[in-house]
């Protein structure tokens, strides 16, 4: 030790990196053991979210509009004359496909109805988007309640929004779930709600949605009938 100390004396420098070499490998392996099992994690859970933004990729061309059930020509209409930015999915089918969606969802999220229809509502998301948000949001569909989240999103070109969303379920006229209206709100674009707050706005397109399925369902035509 004394040998060793009086040999490097004349050598600050070589002493300090000695010293280094000494101390660090057991400091870095512990530090780069939680690094590693963090940068693991991460790398994880974004990966998780790039498959689902891939998924997104693959599910637009396997997305299938042939399967889901087409809307009466009667609730197209009434649908079309709602302005807010959303989208109807269906309760009972797998996935829960989007059956519906409105032109202000179209021009949100810059994709076509043909590319949507009959894909879940997920390839909205990607990295960043709150897998806790996405949970919170399945409970409530689960439990047929309604609820309102801030949600980051992605659009077709790959830019991003912050969603105020809002999910309902939509009853059919023997009380049973139907659909779920998912009203998409851009938080940093302006709007014009004609005076309205943003959550009213959106709560407009949800009780017009109802009105819609509600009564048209009633007389049997909500959807078009098979061939
Ligand atoms: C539904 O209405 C939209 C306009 O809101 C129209 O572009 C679309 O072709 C209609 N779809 C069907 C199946 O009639
Ligand atoms: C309401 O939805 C339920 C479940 O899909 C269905 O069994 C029932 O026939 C529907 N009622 C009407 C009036 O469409």
């Amino acid at each position: 030790m004394v040998t060793l100390v009086l040999f490097l004396l004349p050598f600050p420098g070589m002493e300090t990196r000695r010293r280094l070499e000494a101390e660090e490998p057991r400091i870095a392996s512990v530090c780069d053991k939680e690094m590693a099992l963090s940068t693991a994690n991460k790398i994880f859970s974004t990966l998780n979210r790039y498959s689902k933004l891939t998924g997104l990729v693959v599910c637009e061309r396997r997305c299938d509009s042939v399967g889901i059930p087409a809307l009466s020509s009667s609730l197209n209409l009434s649908l079309g004359r709602i302005k807010q930015s959303f989208v109807l999915t269906d309760r009972h089918l797998p996935d829960m496909p989007i059956v519906y969606a409105s032109d202000a969802f179209l021009s949100l999220t810059g994709y076509s109805r043909e590319e949507i229809l009959g894909c879940n509502c997920r390839f909205l998301n990607g990295p960043g988007t709150s897998a806790e948000v996405l949970e919170e949001i399945n409970q409530h569909i689960c439990l047929e309640e309604a609820c309102t989240v801030h949600l980051l999103n992605y659009r077709k070109d790959g830019s991003t929004f912050r969603d105020l969303l809002h999910v309902s379920p939509i009853r059919n006229s023997s009380g049973k779930v139907a659909f779920h209206v998912w009203v998409h709100l851009d938080e940093s674009a302006k709007h014009d709600f004609s005076g309205l707050t943003p959550e009213v706005w959106q709560l407009g397109a949800v009780g017009a949605v109802r009105v819609a399925v509600r009564s048209l369902s009633a007389s049997g035509s909500l959807l078009r009938p098979s061939q």
